[in-house]
């Protein structure tokens, strides 16, 4: 072409583009920056035929390794599966105790317990199972029902009070005043009997006068010296472990319109290795017996 010249202050050959007198300095891209281009490009051919690359309108082309990586996922479930399995069946196989005194097995029973007990069991017990009013704390060594491994494990699998399973855990507290079983001023003293039991503020007066109603209305579950029952799951009075509240007006409603805790049972809802995982994760917490 003939427009293309050497401009005199770079020194370098123009392209022969002119516009309104501005005219283009034909400057080559630098070789480093090409053979990186050229490099990609190959790259990218290469993958295109090797894996799954275009686009189609339900899929996409496969490439000729045939790799998916939902095929991956699915492999490493499988596996992880298998691997697990292994588990659950020695669990499903095992005694609770042989559980306990094998590390692997306990190990494996206590993460898959922890789990479990995060989707079926948090919403009432607390993520921590600390428990909330109403709700008993698995954490510390007071136990309603037993703290063994095999009390837990019955009360796991069959609840408390509920209704559709036949070996569910079953007692009830008398509702002395609502069925006029206790006067006002009676069910008063006796709650000052149960605020000295358990070493809190109370009327000394009013405390001795419900000795005797405490001994003849209450003592055949809740213990003499407020001790408690686990036969019956009957609270321990006697500590600073409440359920419902320690306070006079909680104790004094408790007596008169008792509350009546239900638990679920979960042997309909949950398979036995899921049970004894649950067991032996709510046993290590610190209070197994
Ligand atoms: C038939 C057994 C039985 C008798 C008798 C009984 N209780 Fe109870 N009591 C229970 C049970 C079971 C619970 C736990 C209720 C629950 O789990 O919801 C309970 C709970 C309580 C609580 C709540 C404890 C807490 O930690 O919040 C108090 C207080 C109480 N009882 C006091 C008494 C007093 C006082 C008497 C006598 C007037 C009495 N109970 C008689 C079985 C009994
Ligand atoms: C709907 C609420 C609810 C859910 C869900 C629930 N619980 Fe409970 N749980 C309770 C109540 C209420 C009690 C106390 C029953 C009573 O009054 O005796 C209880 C008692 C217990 C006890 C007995 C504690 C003791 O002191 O003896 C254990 C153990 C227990 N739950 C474990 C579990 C596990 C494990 C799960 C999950 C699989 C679970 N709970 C799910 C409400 C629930």
């Amino acid at each position: 072409m003939a427009d293309i010249e050497r401009d005199e202050h770079s020194g370098t050959d123009t392209t022969g583009h002119e516009w309104d007198g501005i005219k283009e300095l034909n400057t080559p891209l630098p070789k480093w920056w090409l053979w990186t281009f050229y490099a990609t490009c190959i790259w990218a051919l290469g993958y295109v035929i090797l894996y799954p690359a275009i686009p189609l309108i339900n899929s996409a082309t496969t490439g000729v390794l045939g790799y998916s990586s939902r095929a991956e996922v699915a492999q490493e479930l499988s596996e992880a599966a298998a691997e697990q399995s292994v588990y659950i069946d020695r669990i499903r196989t095992s005694s609770l105790e042989q559980i306990r005194s094998d590390q692997d097995l306990f190990t494996f029973a206590v993460a898959g317990g922890r789990s479990a007990f995060a989707v079926n069991c948090s919403q009432c017990h607390g993520s921590g199972a600390a428990g909330a009013a109403g709700y008993p704390n698995l954490n510390d060594d007071e136990w309603l029902w037993g703290g063994t491994l095999d009390d837990i494990h019955l009360t796991i699998a069959h609840g408390v009070r509920f209704d559709d399973d036949d070996e569910t855990r079953y007692s009830e507290m008398p509702a002395f005043g609502r069925d006029e079983m206790l006067e006002k001023t009676e069910i008063a003293d006796i709650a000052q009997h149960v605020l000295a039991l358990s070493n809190q503020e109370h009327d000394g007066e009013a405390a001795g006068r419900g000795a005797i109603g405490y001994s003849d209305n209450c003592a055949a579950c809740h213990g003499e010296n407020g001790a408690g029952d686990q036969f019956q799951g009957a609270p321990a009075l006697g500590d600073a472990i409440w359920f419902y509240g320690s306070d006079g007006a909680s104790i004094r409603t408790q007596i008169a319109n008792p509350k009546h805790g239900v638990m679920p049972a979960w042997a309909h809802r949950l398979d036995e290795a899921t049970v004894k995982q649950l067991t032996v994760f709510v046993h290590s917490l610190g209070g197994g017996e």
